[in-house]
């Protein structure tokens, strides 16, 4: 009944801009937009508030397996519910995000989600999806006509988020970011580009920019659209 939905792969590390700019590229091209990311915040939400160990990974197998995470790929309208319940704010609070690396690291979780995601781009009645994440240039969708690594300094990426995250001083947040990169790169390495992946550097970039940037790619790879 679907046309085949075209993937826009972005991968990067945390603070690199990537939800931001990925939102604004699925607006621009009429595109839907997936966070993977959410969903695995989502599991270790489930985990969280279950009182469940995420270091443990027969249980988070077990968490992902009785999840019932319904995730919206609108652009303009994020949404996310776990058992019904609206998490989208629950899954940033820093309990989660200190507890996502340790379900993100149970191989049996991963292929569990890699699943989820390419039915939900699957079942897209858009023409193209913007998936996010840390593998999806690599693992999820390495076949996808557009494969993206969007990256920024390390300070950058800090100071972008401590701009995000209001009241938090720099060097925490620059601290939190570091033990994240070390412990997210110990699961996947989203630093290094693919064969076939194109660097978007964002350092020096504004959002607006990071945005043409992406979309310039977009038109090399498909064309215009
Ligand atoms: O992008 P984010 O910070 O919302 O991602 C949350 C966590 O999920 C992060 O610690 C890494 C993990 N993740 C992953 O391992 N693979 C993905 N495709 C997306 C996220």
């Amino acid at each position: 009944p679907f046309d085949e939905s075209v993937v826009v792969a972005i991968d990067g590390p945390a603070g690199s801009g990537k939800s931001s700019v990925s939102k604004g590229v699925a607006a621009r091209l009429g595109y839907g937009y997936l966070d993977t990311g959410a969903v695995y915040r989502a599991l270790a939400w489930s985990m969280v508030e279950a009182g469940r160990d995420t270091d443990d990974a027969a249980s988070a197998l077990e968490a992902f397996e009785s999840l019932d995470v319904h995730i919206s790929l609108e652009p303009h309208d994020f949404a996310i519910t776990v058992g019904g319940t609206d998490v989208a704010a629950a899954i940033r609070e820093p309990r989660v995000t200190a507890a996502v690396s340790g379900v993100a690291r149970v191989a049996g979780v991963r292929e569990g989600l890699n699943g989820l995601f390419r039915s939900l781009v699957a079942q897209s009645a858009r023409p193209g999806v913007v998936v996010e994440g840390r593998d999806i240039t690599t693992v999820v969708a390495p076949d996808a006509p557009v494969r993206i690594l969007l990256t920024a300094d390390p300070e950058v990426r800090a100071a972008r988020r401590s701009a995000e995250l209001e009241g938090q001083d720099a060097a925490t947040v620059a601290d939190a970011i570091r033990r994240r990169d070390a412990s997210d790169s110990a699961v996947v390495d989203f630093q290094t580009a693919a064969d076939g992946v194109t660097v978007v550097d964002s350092t020096h970039l504004d959002f607006e920019q990071t945005v043409s940037a992406v979309l310039e790619v977009v038109d090399q790879k498909m064309g215009a659209h």
